[in-house]
């Protein structure tokens, strides 16, 4: 009997290309921001350029604000100053009715300078520094406790205060929902917060007034803030009990979702992230049924911030380079089921075989990729989401999986792996989306100047919000040692012989 000969398994990748109905038809495009066209944009400003939308910012705001404030007699967002703290976004935020949330003496001063009182400033973070902590104690500001040194200064600056310093603490808690952020704050899940709460009856230059607990960021489940809520409801009880304070505010800080998609998030941010209402029936709700009864309600603080700003933000971006070659390339090849010669190894078992492979097998599975003009040092997020990468200009032909390498001289830098996009040329622009939260405030001068960022404002008209960064601006803070200077003569002197 004839034996067909063994065929090592192997794993190849599906090259359906225009027959998969996924793949079919033209690919969406993103042709202007709020009415004004992406070539018009890059034409005065320049690319890369980070753009944000007013009217979106304001929407936004409006709608979440609307979530909560329809549901309790008292709330009031405190803008998270870090995730985009440009001031004109944060002056908008304010113009709105946010007051500030910060997390540093140098937040704290850009709140002060944006016009915010210190009473209208919320005081976070696990590093506050003495000078910081006075200035706020001495102006009013909301101080929210994050470890126990912490409050032991608090406590030891207040010693001969007539009136107690009225502060909150923060606690973390285990919500079941996603791993607990342990490193801010007290736990309630250890007996640590309770411990704490009543330690506080040594200080009695010190109240107790609120409760504060951001569990983190992009929850994407609104039950976590049922728990949250309940628990600083429970402690809230337990502060009065122990005789340290009267909470008059509850702090469920941010973390709601905007539309970004995590990576290996297989649904579409519009079937996963929550609505603004369901967080605020979750945290509303719960506060209304479990407030003890003939007791006023606190007053309800949301430090909410990529949620308002996230989708707000685009990153225009140009190619400059387009890329195409075998999957065979590189040590991923095997994976494909590509051998080093590059025949697949079903290829060369049915060659050996004497069937030959089917013709179109042959054909190598090429991997598409473009070099954009932006690099990950301006999208710190791209390590966490799925950006969308959209074609400014309306492409006929079918998408194929593109991946978008950005234009630093790393191998690191990715932006986007294999996403669906047509046939860039050269000098195509692209829209990154949404990029509006945590990508300004953490980008960092590489290799590159940082981009400008506008942002269009009602009336279509276009303003500056920061400026482009030059050589000027980036070496201001450098100074060269007098013995190192000759080195820079002789450079100079080179160029002119
Ligand atoms: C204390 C605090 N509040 C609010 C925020 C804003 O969080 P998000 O952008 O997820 O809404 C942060 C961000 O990490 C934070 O640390």
């Amino acid at each position: 009997m004839n034996r067909l000969p063994y065929v090592a398994p192997a794993i190849q990748r599906l090259g359906s290309g225009p027959v998969n109905p996924f793949r079919l038809g033209a690919s969406p495009c993103c042709a202007g921001i709020d009415g004004v066209s992406i070539a018009a944009l890059t034409r005065e400003h320049g690319s890369p350029l980070f753009v944000f939308s007013e009217k979106t910012l304001r929407d936004k705001y409006r709608e979440a604000h609307r979530a909560f404030s329809r549901r309790y007699p008292d709330v009031q967002f405190a803008w998270s100053y870090k995730t985009n703290y440009l001031n004109a976004i944060c002056n908008l935020f304010h113009q709105e009715g946010s007051i500030a949330e910060v997390v540093s003496g140098f937040e704290y001063e850009k709140a002060r300078r944006n016009g915010i009182l210190g009473n209208r400033i919320i005081f976070n973070g696990p590093c506050k520094e003495r000078a910081d902590l006075e200035r706020a104690v001495a102006e009013g500001a909301m101080i929210q406790v994050d470890n126990i040194d912490e409050l032991l200064t608090l406590a030891s600056m207040t010693r001969n205060r007539a009136e107690p310093l009225r502060v909150a603490l923060r606690i973390n808690v285990n919500t079941g929902t996603h791993a607990v952020w342990s490193k801010f704050g007290f736990s309630a899940d250890n007996g640590e917060a309770l411990q704490v709460i009543r330690r506080m009856r040594s200080m009695p230059q010190l109240s107790l007034q609120g409760l504060h607990c951001h569990m983190g960021t992009f929850i994407l489940d609104p039950e976590a803030y049922r728990v949250a809520t309940q628990c600083l409801v429970e402690l809230a009880r337990e502060v009065e009990s122990a005789g340290v304070g009267d909470i008059r505010y509850l702090n469920l800080g941010g973390g709601f979702a905007s539309h970004a998609r995590l990576h290996y998030q297989y649904l579409p941010p519009e079937q996963v992230t929550p609505s603004m209402d369901r967080y605020a029936e979750a945290i509303c709700d719960t506060i209304t049924q479990l407030w003890p009864k003939g007791r006023d309600l606190p007053r309800l603080y949301l430090e909410t911030g990529r949620a308002l700003v996230d989708d707000a933000g685009y990153l225009i971006s140009t190619v400059v380079a387009v890329k195409s070659r075998p999957m065979s390339n590189g040590p991923s090849a095997a994976a494909h089921g590509t051998g080093a010669n590059g025949q697949s190894a079903l290829n060369t078992a049915l060659a050996a075989y004497g069937k030959g492979a089917p013709a179109t097998s042959n054909a190598p599975v090429m991997r598409h990729a473009v070099v954009v003009d932006a690099g990950v040092n301006l999208l710190y997020t791209a390590a966490w989401y799925q950006i969308n990468v959209l074609p400014a200009r309306p492409c006929p032909d079918s998408p194929q999986p593109t991946t978008v390498y950005g234009c630093l001289c790393m191998n690191i830098d990715v932006i986007r792996e294999e996403t669906p996009l047509p046939g860039l040329t050269t000098g195509d622009q692209v829209v990154m989306h949404p990029v509006g939260a945590y990508n300004v405030t953490q980008s960092m001068q590489f290799i590159t100047y940082r981009p400008a960022v506008v942002m269009v404002g009602l009336d279509g008209r276009v303003h500056i919000i920061r400026e482009r960064e030059n050589l000027g601006y980036v070496q201001e803070l450098e100074r060269v040692p007098d013995h190192l200077a000759p080195l820079q003569a002789a450079v100079a002197n080179s160029r002119t012989r």
